[in-house]
């Protein structure tokens, strides 16, 4: 890449209908990282983004919330926005698709692939709900799937079993807004002939060197197997533009989304008096996008041929990221580990995440994964320890022994060692694979503190201070190529770094070296804390009750209390004493020898003078009261439904009392979530004391 040449960076643009979370931020902090690495090394990029406004979700939410969809995205446009700048995301624009510029272009689009006879017209037949006056989107029509028959399956395919179908195969749909039935309707649509570039895209592909292999296969894959029309219309009510010529169609949102680059680009432009065409027309320039996995198709076939059509630049590079997963699994809401960036943030040095984050980012389309143990290894044990730790003595002894000021040094063949190895954290950046370029830099600072210890500036200072303060100078410079090379992935922390070290505005182009030798540096602060308890993922109060399978091995009679039986049960090896009020609804012998569900970390309690190490968990209904049975051996602990992370410490009745249990009459839920392998002993339903 020429340095003169300009670039342009995008990111995926996020929906305005909901927070940005740390599922998006993967992709945001790659991108500002590859960014700022190239504008620190000099290149002429620019990041542009914005936030794809349109489509049936945000109009049927405002609908719902009874407010416009101008409501909603201005709502979401500044959350984005905080969220983006507490990340340290640094757009040099952030626009919205619903803007004049995206109108001017999507209809300048439209137009001219008409003209080209790229776009038709034809009828189609689609699902609609008499009672909402209003056709359903995939989205909004949920049924039995046609293929395994899965309850509640959306309309474009089953969750269950994977299949894909059309939206009147589904069986007893229903609207998900009104809950009506739905009936079918014609409508007249403009359809994109996507096969019209099957050739060109083809060639596009094959010639293409920058591409993920992977991504490429699929893509021609799917050219292979012969491209479908792209129906680009969709019927009022819709939040979007009209299509020129049109009363009540609308484009579809995946039209005038990816022509938001270059509303927001051209924005840009517009602001700093450049010319948007220098982007997108100009052959010297690079487009540059960043996508998730998932939107493969839309940017690799669709946006180039929408390109192709009007002879607007092809992008240079699309860069394909996984997906997050959180203690590998997919983000769920019912897990706690759907987690908005604002939630993020109050937990959690931002910075450190966008560290974690490249610490383990490839140029690859494997899902990465957060654990919170292994985050917090990262920041403690790699970052600090090694960075942090090098900053942290290098400069208190200078500043304490020799008053800040560092003095001329050579040493050839370390210097060479690491400038060689700075040369390879550059190549992995240019590769977007951070992981090794922070562990490359984290090479360097082994080295650094190698130095620092061999010398032993606190011994050496006693028997040569000239060569210990050499030395400390030399650490000095490493830990500024050290700053230099981290400054795209934790830029706020190196600018603190910046303001101890005395020089400003570290950069790749021109501070890799050695060259800082008469200079005074700050007095040192601390840069980094460690994180000493990161509670990440909210703690699920199911989590922390521990439900066990315990074997009834005799009951007596509560020699003061009328009502109450003691318990022994056995938990697999340990005998535990538990009191129970269940003498009115059960015999002894209809007790004996089974197994049943136990609170065991309650706190123990005396219970009209008989200490009580847990409690029976049992049903009510009516008058009825079952205790809840198990298949699982005395000892087992049973599971709750989506709770990933069990807690054993004690808990007091206080706690206990604020978890919901019920029933069915088959089976038995705690806070609304099953408890596996439990059921009732007798037809009960209702609430479990
Ligand atoms: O998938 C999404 O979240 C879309 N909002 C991405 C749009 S990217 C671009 F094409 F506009
Ligand atoms: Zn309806």
């Amino acid at each position: 890449m020429g340095k003169n040449s300009k670039i342009l960076i995008t990111s995926a643009l996020p929906y305005a209908n909901g927070p940005i979370h740390i599922g998006h931020l993967v992709e945001y902090i790659q991108t500002d990282i590859y960014v700022r690495f190239l504008k620190s090394s000099g290149f002429n990029a620019i990041y542009c983004c914005a936030d794809d406004t349109h489509g049936a979700p945000i109009e049927i939410n405002a609908m719902k919330l009874g407010v416009t969809p101008e409501d909603i995205i201005e709502k979401y446009y500044k959350e984005h926005l905080e969220d983006f700048k507490r990340f340290y995301v640094d757009f040099d624009n952030f626009y919205t698709t619903n803007s004049p510029e995206n109108k001017y272009f999507s209809d300048y689009f439209f137009t001219k692939l008409k003209e080209n006879g790229d776009i038709y017209q034809k009828e189609v037949e689609l699902t609609y709900c008499e009672h909402c006056k209003r056709f359903l989107p995939d989205r909004f029509i949920k049924g039995k799937c046609p293929k395994c028959g899965a309850e509640d399956q959306y309309g474009d395919s089953c969750e269950k079993c994977n299949s894909t179908y059309q939206t009147i195969d589904l069986i007893n749909a229903y609207c998900t807004i009104c809950g009506g039935k739905p009936t079918r309707k014609k409508s007249l649509h403009y359809f994109f002939r996507l096969s019209n570039y099957s050739e060109k895209l083809k060639n596009w592909l094959e010639n293409n060197k920058n591409f993920q292999p992977e991504v490429k296969n699929y893509v021609l894959n799917w050219i292979k197997e012969g491209l479908k029309d792209w129906d680009i219309t969709r019927d009022a009510p819709y939040f979007g533009f009209k299509i020129v010529g049109e009363k009540d169609k609308y484009y579809y949102v995946w039209l005038d989304a990816p022509i938001g680059y270059i509303a927001s680009c051209k924005n840009y432009c517009d602001k700093n008096g450049l010319n948007y065409e220098d982007y997108w027309k100009n052959k010297n320039s690079k487009i540059i996008h960043f996508i998730g996995k998932d939107i493969i198709y839309f940017h690799f076939l669709f946006w180039p041929a929408m390109l192709m059509g009007v002879g607007f630049n092809l992008p240079e590079n699309i860069v394909v990221h996984g997906f997050l997963t959180v203690n590998n699994e997919k983000m769920s809401k019912s897990r706690g580990t759907f987690i908005t960036a604002k939630e993020c943030a109050q937990k959690l040095e931002p910075q450190y995440l966008r560290f974690f984050y490249a610490s383990i980012l490839s140029h690859s389309l494997k899902d990465i994964n957060l654990d919170t143990e292994e985050l917090k290894n990262k920041i403690n044990s790699e970052l600090i320890d090694n960075f942090g730790n090098l900053v942290n003595r290098s400069f208190s002894f200078l500043y304490k022994h020799f008053n800040g000021e560092l003095v001329d040094f050579s040493y050839p063949e370390l210097e060479e060692k690491i400038l060689n190895l700075s040369k390879k954290v550059i190549t992995f950046y240019e590769k977007l694979e951070f992981h090794l370029a922070v562990r490359t830099i984290l090479e360097i600072g082994i080295l650094g503190n190698k130095v620092f210890q061999d010398t032993a500036p606190w011994s050496l200072i006693k028997t040569n201070p000239e060569e210990a303060q050499k030395f400390l100078s030399f650490i000095v410079n490493v830990s500024k190529i050290m700053a230099t090379l981290l400054k795209p992935i934790i830029p706020g922390i190196i600018e603190r770094y910046e303001n101890i070290l005395n020089y400003k505005n570290l950069k790749i182009k021109n501070n890799i070296n050695f060259e800082l030798k008469s200079h005074k540096i700050n007095k040192p602060k601390i840069l980094m804390k460690k994180i000493e308890d990161l509670q990440l993922i909210p703690e699920l109060p199911e989590s922390k009750i521990v439900l066990k399978s315990g074997k009834i091995l005799k009951v007596e009679d509560h020699p003061e209390a009328d009502k109450l039986y003691v318990l022994e049960v056995d938990f697999g090896g340990n005998k535990k004493q538990i009191v129970s009020g269940i003498k009115d609804y059960y015999k002894k012998e209809e007790l004996l020898n089974k197994n049943a569900v136990f609170v065991v970390n309650l706190k123990p309690a005396k219970l009209r003078g008989i200490i009580s190490e847990g409690m029976i968990l049992a049903a009510k209904s009516n008058n009825n009261l079952g205790i809840i049975l198990t298949d699982l051996q005395p000892g087992e602990r049973l599971k709750i439904e989506n709770v990933d992370k069990y807690f054993e410490d004690e808990i007091t009745i206080k706690f206990f009392k604020k978890l919901t249990f019920n029933s069915n009459g088959k089976e038995i839920f705690c806070n609304n979530k099953k408890i596996l392998n439990a059921y009732p002993d007798k037809n009960i339903s209702g609430k479990v004391s």
